[in-house]
């Protein structure tokens, strides 16, 4: 008798649900091209089943019945389409037509009152489908019913598709290294947000992070710094802790972060620096140097005079290093770095005076060009693309190399009109080490200032570019280096939520700060709710003209 009162309760409470209006606030991020609330709801529950109309979408039907199980305790069966029931069901659809005009990472999303469908056309827009529809839920009204939770979402229908084809976040982990659990975490977070691309800064001064089998002295020696500064590197005299302080990734633990991120359909492009910021490897191996050292892997943070010498060994060194780095790295692009390389040293150095002779080069400006253009033609031969921070356009840029712009905006805007491709990462707007509150309670950063609305204001086009010119600049990407940011929490909380900002930027072709702000209070819930910590205050002192 109690059962039957009890199950005809749940049939009551369960009609009630799926019949009702669900809210029908927008609660994504970034923003849908078009998005179009219905009548009723869906209601998820353990009955739903995600069925998959082709084999081939069997891993992302995994991936999504994994996210469930993970976030909300509820554990849905996958089946092939063909099997599955016709109702209560999450259709995923992979078709060459979606919609007239929608691109190859666009998706429809239709929420219906009995079932839900996500069309693609391949599986990058399948994904980020399902990333709008994990959003619904994640924001969806929870009912429970003794030990089962059925999540209620509103029907609608979207059609979407991002602005820009590079949707990236930076890494630095040699300043501060990270677990590889951490950065698994960082990843899912890009994938929240429907990023494509992590850039992992793995070489620098302070530390030499891959494991290069070549070379093990590199991460015996290379990967370890005998201290650390305390406190801000602008301030002398400098203190120091007395700790060592180092790690690295092994090839195998890279090969697992690079796999976890194509599933997420994301990108992992490696830099290896040069040629400076190079100390780490200077330390290890010091005959690359002008002089003869020694060296030691930097304890302060900065740019610092010796760099990779243009000499042979040189050359080989990192080619060696590099033919590592495709193995493990399928990416197109390999970052190379390029940036803040001081010339002292060449000036001093015969062997690079010499370079400068036999080569006819004007300057160590060319001769900075000359050594990236080898390193293009290298990794040109393999199959592979340069990307360089903005430098590389000194004394003439490599033939095929995309123009990472940092030092603001003009690195792309003069690489697009020379006809090359350029990714946005102007310090103005994209530096996540800098200050994203005047409150007193912010932890030590580098400086700066750049608030969640001014990061939204960014448009990565500038206006100054013919519309052939913009269609050079690739997208945007933010850069988290993390001389001030030690541990996993901190890197959080510098990187939320402007990353969800950041994401509007590159994907919504019509922003609007309101709206945006008015869906923030809903993410915040979600940071909570996924363990993520954040800035709860990104929208004090915002009238500062800092
Ligand atoms: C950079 O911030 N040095 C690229
Ligand atoms: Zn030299």
């Amino acid at each position: 008798m109690r059962v039957a009162i009890f199950l005809s309760m749940a049939i009551v409470l369960s009609l009630y649900s799926c019949c009702k209006h669900a809210d029908n606030k927008p609660t994504i991020i970034p923003q849908p091209k078009e998005l179009k609330f219905g009548r009723y709801s869906f209601k998820l529950d353990q009955n739903t089943v995600i069925a998959y109309q082709e084999k081939s979408l069997k891993d992302m039907s995994g991936y999504f019945s994994d996210l469930l199980i993970s976030t909300f305790g509820i554990t849905l069966k996958t089946m092939a389409f063909d099997d599955a029931p016709a109702t209560n069901t999450i259709v995923l659809r992979l078709a060459a037509e979606i919609k007239e005009g929608i691109g190859e990472e666009g998706y429809v999303l239709i929420v219906k009152e009995g079932n839900v469908i996500i069309r693609a056309k391949t599986q990058s827009g399948l994904f980020y489908g399902i990333q709008s529809l994990y959003q619904l839920l994640l924001t969806g009204e929870k009912v429970e019913d003794g030990t089962e939770i059925s999540i209620v979402i509103p029907a609608l229908e979207i059609f979407d598709e991002p602005r820009f084809s590079y949707r990236g976040m930076h890494l630095d982990v040699a300043r501060h290294m990270f677990p590889v659990e951490f950065i698994k975490k960082y990843i899912d977070l890009l994938a929240l947000y429907k990023f494509n691309t992590f850039h992992w800064h793995l070489t620098e001064d302070q530390g030499w992070r891959i494991e290069i089998k070549k070379y093990p002295e590199l991460t015996e020696i290379g990967s370890m710094r005998k201290e650390t500064l305390i406190g801000h590197g602008g301030k002398q005299p400098f203190k120091y802790d007395g700790e060592p302080y180092g790690g690295y990734y092994t090839q195998d633990e890279i090969k697992e972060i690079v796999d976890y991120a194509a599933k997420r359909q994301i990108t992992v492009i490696p830099e290896i620096e040069m040629p400076g910021h190079s100390l780490a490897a200077l330390a290890t191996y010091p005959d690359l140097a002008c002089t003869p050292g020694p060296f030691e892997v930097a304890t302060r943070w900065g740019v610092f005079e010796d760099i990779y010498c243009t000499k042979e060994e040189t050359f080989e060194f990192l080619e060696n290093v590099l033919l590592e780095v495709m193995e493990l790295f399928p990416s197109e692009y390999i970052h190379i770095g390029g940036d803040e390389a001081p010339k002292a040293r060449w000036k001093e150095c015969p062997v690079c005076q010499e370079v400068i002779q036999k080569e006819g080069l004007k300057d160590e400006h060319e001769l900075q060009s000359y050594f990236i253009q080898r390193m293009e033609k290298f990794l040109n031969s393999h199959g592979r693309k340069i990307i360089g921070w903005d430098e590389i356009l000194e004394g003439g840029l490599a033939p095929n190399a995309t123009v990472m712009s940092w030092r603001g905006t003009e690195g792309g805007i003069a690489a697009a009109k020379q006809g090359h491709d350029a990714i946005m990462t102007p310090g103005s707007h994209c530096y996540f080490d800098h200050y994203q509150s005047k409150s007193d309670t912010e932890p030590l950063a580098i400086g700066g200032y750049i608030t969640l609305e001014k990061l939204y204001s960014y448009d990565p086009v500038p206006d100054t570019l013919t519309p052939e010119e913009a269609n050079h600049i690739l997208g945007a990407q933010g850069n988290v280096w993390t001389e001030y940011m030690k541990t996993p929490e901190h890197v959080e909380y510098m990187v939320l939520p402007r990353l969800a900002a950041l994401s509007e930027v590159n994907w919504s072709d019509k922003k609007d700060w309101n709206r945006f702000k008015n869906k923030m209070d809903y993410h915040f819930r979600i940071y909570d709710d996924l363990g993520y910590n954040y800035c709860d205050h990104p929208y004090e002192n915002n009238n500062s003209n800092n």
